[in-house]
């Protein structure tokens, strides 16, 4: 049976785990040749291994999103194995647990803290689309997804700089859509609710678990798999009408 995504060639950043992974399998699932890019370069292979030994195509690349000559490495790297780019999606980010923010207030956070959430999960997605952007657009257009979260949605305790950045994610792909809108280049946010991931690792084993369940209609939270299906959606000729969007995928958190 055809792939919805036969015949395209997909970038996938932070795809060596969780989100990222899932969705790279899924895009190779369905036809798709995969870039698999990760700073976890032995992540990225693992993943890789996995498309591959399912009978798809993918290479690895290895590269920090916030690193403008690795940004651009990394995308010679896609058009040197692969001679285009049609379908990008922009995932790779970090948790608050991550730069040693855990249950931190506003007023509570250091500097660097802000500044190195800021950098991986605002510009360094900014980063990559300037650099994907004129290459779609040399190509006629292409598809560009970007993970926000129910975070660029929504205030949250102890998370100020990563909601932030998440809202911050959402105005980027809006204004990307617009300005793009006649260029065949579509631009959406897809929003994760509460994901099992490792990301959610600390907040699966505490006791606010609970609590975010309690928020969660469906009382459960979501498989990477569950994410990765709206991103392949969004990427495929049948979202062709879509662009502009921020795809909320989160058990009814944000409707409640
Ligand atoms: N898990 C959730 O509940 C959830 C919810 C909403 C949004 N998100 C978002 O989904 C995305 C994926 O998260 P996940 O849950 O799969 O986490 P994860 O930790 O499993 O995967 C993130 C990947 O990004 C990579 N990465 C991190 N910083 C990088 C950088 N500077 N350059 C290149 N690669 C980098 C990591 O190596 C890792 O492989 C993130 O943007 C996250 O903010 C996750």
């Amino acid at each position: 049976m055809p792939g919805i995504l036969d015949g395209k060639v997909a970038l996938v950043t932070g795809g060596g785990n969780g989100i990222g992974r899932a969705t790279a399998l899924a895009m190779a699932r369905e036809g798709a040749r995969v870039a698999v890019a990760d700073f976890e370069a032995d992540s990225a292979r693992e993943t890789v291994a996995l498309i591959n030994g399912a009978g798809g195509q993918a290479i690895s690349l290895s590269g920090d999103v916030t690193n403008t000559a690795q940004v651009k490495a990394m995308l010679d790297g896609v058009i040197a194995a692969y001679g285009k780019i049609n379908c990008a999606f922009n995932n790779a980010g970090i948790a608050g647990h991550q730069v040693d923010a855990t249950g931190q207030l506003t007023h509570e956070w250091s500097e660097k803290s802000f500044d190195r959430m800021i950098e991986v999960n605002l510009k360094g997605v900014w980063l990559c689309m300037k650099h994907e952007i004129p290459l779609m657009l040399a190509a006629g257009g292409g598809a560009i997804v970007n993970t926000a979260s129910i975070a660029g949605l929504l205030g949250l305790r102890t998370s100020s700089a990563y909601v932030a950045a998440k809202h911050g994610v959402i105005g980027l792909t809006k204004s990307a859509a617009v300005e793009y809108a006649q260029d065949n280049l579509r631009v959406n946010a897809v929003c994760p609710g509460y994901i099992v991931t490792r990301m959610t690792g600390p907040t699966r084993e505490s006791p606010r678990v609970d609590a975010v369940l309690a928020r969660t209609p469906m009382r459960r939270f979501g498989e990477p798999g569950e994410i990765a299906e709206t991103v392949v959606w969004l990427c495929s000729d049948r979202a062709s009408y879509v662009t502009g969007a921020a795809y909320e995928v989160d058990g009814g958190m944000t409707a409640s």
